[in-house]
């Protein structure tokens, strides 16, 4: 990656504040303040890219089983979109939670979301069922899910 972005872990609530500048810019539908706080504490395995002292992405995940973990949030600020960071930032998550023992990553995705759609299948991921009314009314989302596959 680009010497510029560096990824680390988010470690301090005091990064609330910037995640929340770029999940504003992100979804129509954002987080409040409260649900990130609560997907903080919630999520162990939390990491940001950094540009010059400031948070242009993140991704928050939390392990669901043994060896399952689900990715809560995930973005990149729409002005460093397309550079190749949003899939380094998911690599770099799936490369950390390997260490613990992950084998599988879930995910729910709006059914229109072209740009993460695009993002997961390039990145190997599955496409499993449809959750009507996910998100809203009408605004359904797809369950993505990732194996490791054992290498001998
Ligand atoms: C989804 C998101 C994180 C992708 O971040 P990114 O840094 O732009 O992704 P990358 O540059 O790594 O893109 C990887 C691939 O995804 C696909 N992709 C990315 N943006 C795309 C777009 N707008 N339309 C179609 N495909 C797209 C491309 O195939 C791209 O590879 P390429 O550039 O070699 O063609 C970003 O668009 C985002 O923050 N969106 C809003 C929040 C969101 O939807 N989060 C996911 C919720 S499930």
């Amino acid at each position: 990656m680009n010497e510029e972005f560096k990824i680390i872990e988010i470690s301090d609530e005091k990064y609330l504040e910037e995640i929340m500048e770029v999940e504003n810019r992100s979804f129509e539908m954002p987080y409040s303040i409260k649900a990130m706080t609560k997907a903080y504490h919630f999520c162990p395995w939390k990491y940001c890219i950094i540009k010059d002292g400031k948070i242009i992405g993140y991704i928050f995940t939390f392990k669901e089983s043994r060896i399952a973990y689900h990715i809560v949030t995930f973005a990149i600020d729409p002005k460093y979109r397309k550079l190749g960071l949003g899939t380094k930032l998911l690599d770099h998550m799936i490369e950390k939670t390997m260490e613990k023992g992950a084998r599988e990553w879930r995910l729910e995705v709006e059914t229109t979301n072209e740009a993460a759609i695009t993002l997961y299948e390039k990145e190997k991921f599955e496409r499993g069922g449809t959750i009507p009314n996910y998100y809203s009314t009408g605004r359904h989302a797809y369950i993505y899910k990732k194996k490791m596959i054992k290498e001998n």
